[in-house]
């Protein structure tokens, strides 16, 4: 086995695996022996969604990992996920398949810039988008997801200002539909700015009953043309309530097997269309594979380690925004 050092440099455990081993048998083995939960975002891939015990968008995993009674909690997505899992349960042993799945958006708010930028505005209340390292969300008043931010920013009174970040896109989206005036910071996600208007106008020349799904992190050009938009779970429960067959979907590609296997007779196209670039893939979310996410439940390596005093504050926001999503039924 790695060392615990070699294991956090490479980033996940990188040990011969017996080619006979049934690793979904091996998974589920030692889900029951360690009393392990796996939670897993919508954009891991097909095998991570289909062994998970739960699937679900940012809310639902914060919700599910702020409940569940197993002793460890494997986390099949990214760093800043698996960190607020952290913060929520931090009595329990939280395990990230490959600990350098980071998050580009995340990176686009260093905490010490947000910092200073926060200075600049000291009426202002702090709402951070869930895609954000630990640190940022100790520095914040309350933390939203794409499927709660609108109903979180009406929540406050009006006159209320408001600094939004790190995502410029969700923050203009949400901007416009409380009619709020945000100050937003200037950060994106490398896979929802990849989407292009042109292309996606030829495919729905040769779709045209085609309705599109955006993700909120989409530019406004994207988002303009958008039948629906919505978190993973929005997008996924939008297809199947609707009695359309074809749909268009802006978002990361993994959630095109969620969509596909819930509904079968229906026709989804990943935007842009699936050509030679995988670029709708976020490579972030993908660095977890199957195998890594067996050694990592039986070595318990690579652990997700939040400093006792970022949890402190960073629980505050968190907590907030559980709660105001409760009292909202979401
Ligand atoms: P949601 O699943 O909450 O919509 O988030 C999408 C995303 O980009 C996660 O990284
Ligand atoms: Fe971050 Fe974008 Fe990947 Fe989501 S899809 S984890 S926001 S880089």
């Amino acid at each position: 086995m790695d060392t615990f050092e070699e294991i956090n440099a490479k980033g996940f455990a990188d040990e011969y695996i017996d080619p006979a081993l049934d690793l979904f048998d091996e998974i589920e083995r030692l889900k029951k022996e360690k009393n392990a939960v796996v939670l897993a975002h919508y954009y891991q891939e097909p095998d991570i969604q289909d062994i998970a015990d739960y699937i679900g968008d940012s809310l639902g995993l914060s919700q599910q990992a702020a409940k569940t009674d197993a002793d460890i909690i494997v986390f099949a997505g990214v760093h800043f996920m698996a960190e607020t899992a952290k913060i929520l349960s931090p009595q329990k042993k939280v395990l990230l398949p490959d600990i350098k799945a980071g998050c580009s958006l995340a990176d686009s708010c260093p905490p010490h810039l947000f910092r200073k930028f926060k200075e600049k505005y000291p009426d202002h209340l702090v709402i951070t988008y869930v895609n954000c390292t630990a640190e940022l969300k100790a520095l914040s008043d309350i933390v939203c997801t794409s499927s709660n931010a609108v109903q979180i920013v009406e929540s406050l009174p009006k006159d209320q200002k408001i600094i939004f970040g790190p995502d410029k896109n969700l923050g203009a989206y949400v901007a416009k539909k409380t009619g709020r005036d945000l100050v937003l910071w200037n950060g994106a996600c490398m896979v929802h700015e990849i989407f292009s208007r042109e292309k996606i106008t030829r495919i729905r020349e040769r779709y045209p009953q085609a309705k599109l799904l955006a993700h909120p992190e989409c530019e406004e050009v994207i988002l303009e043309m958008a039948d629906y938009i919505g978190s993973t779970t929005g997008l996924l429960k939008y297809a199947t309530k609707s009695s359309e067959k074809e749909f268009i979907v802006a978002t990361e590609s993994g959630i095109l097997h969620q969509m596909q296997k819930d509904n079968p007779d229906k026709i989804f196209i990943p935007a842009p269309p699936n050509n030679q670039c995988a670029c709708n893939d976020c490579p972030h979310m993908k660095r977890n594979t199957l195998e890594k996410l067996y050694l990592c439940m039986k070595n318990e390596l690579p652990e997700i380690t939040v400093p006792e005093h970022i949890i402190q504050q960073a629980v505050k926001p968190i907590e907030r925004m559980l709660a105001i999503s409760a009292q909202l039924g979401l």
